[in-house]
């Protein structure tokens, strides 16, 4: 099926920025090599021309194409959503935050540099964001700044470094930093957890990754982190920001009358939401309604997950059909569709 014959889905002079969406270089050099510590990092199998296995240690972990990798097919697929401009963000599988510290620095590094190298030809139509050593907060923060330097417009963190939440001493360390040098923080969900019950039928990816967002999204609410980081602080959440919107109520009722809830925070939870951005990747009208109620227009990004089988296709459709159905404003749409983003990412 060829891409080019398709008409574009939206009116290409509408601005359109995907905040959400994952890149994978196409090789990078044996990571044990480059960081050390045995033979289980990631590593891509070529399958074809145009596909690739992404292995972990001799496990298959995703089957990927080459819309992870080429600006050109990229550019293709935006142009069919009518996307004017794309955030690209590491896949998760290789944030190495189980690992030592210098160990994760060093992958960061490789895969950072193949990131920008990726996109460097292409203008203006990408931002990229850069992954760092989260289990070390100076090691962090530096490769944030260098990556910065080299063309990274911010950074995505997974939302928990093993037992540590966002709340973590450290993670609020680095967290203030991205807040005192402008970088934008995209929160994404990862290192699910696992039973029998959960490993199967995408079980960790369906529950397990809005549990994780809205778990850490609490653990800055109710600890009070919020509080402690500057409110220059621009953080967007992936998927809706999970079940955190649906289980506010839940949550506001608890802190007012639980000490268990409320000993962290000065204020009650709904007092942070506007310190919080979260993505449109919820694929329902209603559950769009509810962010958009909860948190306010100008507090959700459009986002897909592309090319990611589990994203939005075509890219922005739930936005749009929002506006169709018009319970969202011409203005609130054109916020969510490209405004918002553009504030966030310092483009605006
Ligand atoms: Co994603």
């Amino acid at each position: 099926m060829s891409q080019e014959s398709q008409p574009p889905l939206t009116n290409p002079i509408l601005d359109k920025v995907d905040a959400h969406s994952h890149h994978v270089p196409h090789g990078w050099p044996e990571l044990a090599e480059v960081a050390g510590g045995g033979a289980d990092w990631p590593w891509l199998k070529p399958l074809t021309e145009r596909e690739a296995m992404i292995m972990v240690g001799s496990a298959e972990f995703r089957r990927i194409g080459d819309n992870c990798w080429s600006p050109e097919v990229r550019l293709s697929d935006m142009a069919r959503s009518g996307v004017t401009h794309q955030v690209v963000s590491p896949t998760p599988v290789f944030f190495g935050y189980d690992r030592p510290p210098e160990q994760a620095m060093r992958v960061a590094r490789v895969l950072n540099d193949l990131g920008r190298e990726m996109f460097a030809d292409t203008g203006e139509a990408f931002s990229t964001f850069c992954q760092v050593p989260l289990q070390d907060a100076d090691l962090a923060c530096a490769e944030l700044d260098r990556c910065l330097a080299n063309g990274h417009r911010g950074v995505e963190i997974g939302n928990h470094v093993g037992d540590r939440d966002l709340d973590d001493a450290g993670i609020v360390t680095f967290l203030q930093h991205c807040a005192e040098v402008g970088a934008p923080v995209f929160v994404h969900p990862w290192d699910m957890p696992n039973s029998p019950r959960l490993n199967r039928y995408m079980l960790q990816w369906l529950t397990g990754m809005p549990a994780e967002t809205h778990l850490s999204i609490l653990s800055l609410i109710l600890s009070g982190a919020f509080d402690r980081i500057d409110d220059r602080l621009r953080i967007a959440f992936a998927h809706g920001g999970g079940s955190f919107a649906f289980w506010l109520g839940r949550v506001e009722n608890a802190w007012q009358r639980s000490p268990n809830v409320n000993r962290g925070s000065e204020k009650p939870p709904s007092h942070y939401l506007d310190r919080i951005l979260v993505d449109s990747v919820v694929f329902d009208q209603r559950a769009l309604r509810l962010l958009v109620d909860t948190l306010g227009a100008d507090h959700v990004l459009l986002g897909s997950d592309h090319p990611y089988p589990l994203g939005e296709e075509p890219v922005g459709h739930v936005v749009e059909d929002a506006e169709a159905a018009d319970w969202l404003t011409a203005e609130q749409a054109a916020a969510i569709r490209g405004g918002n983003a553009r504030r966030y990412l310092g483009l605006a």
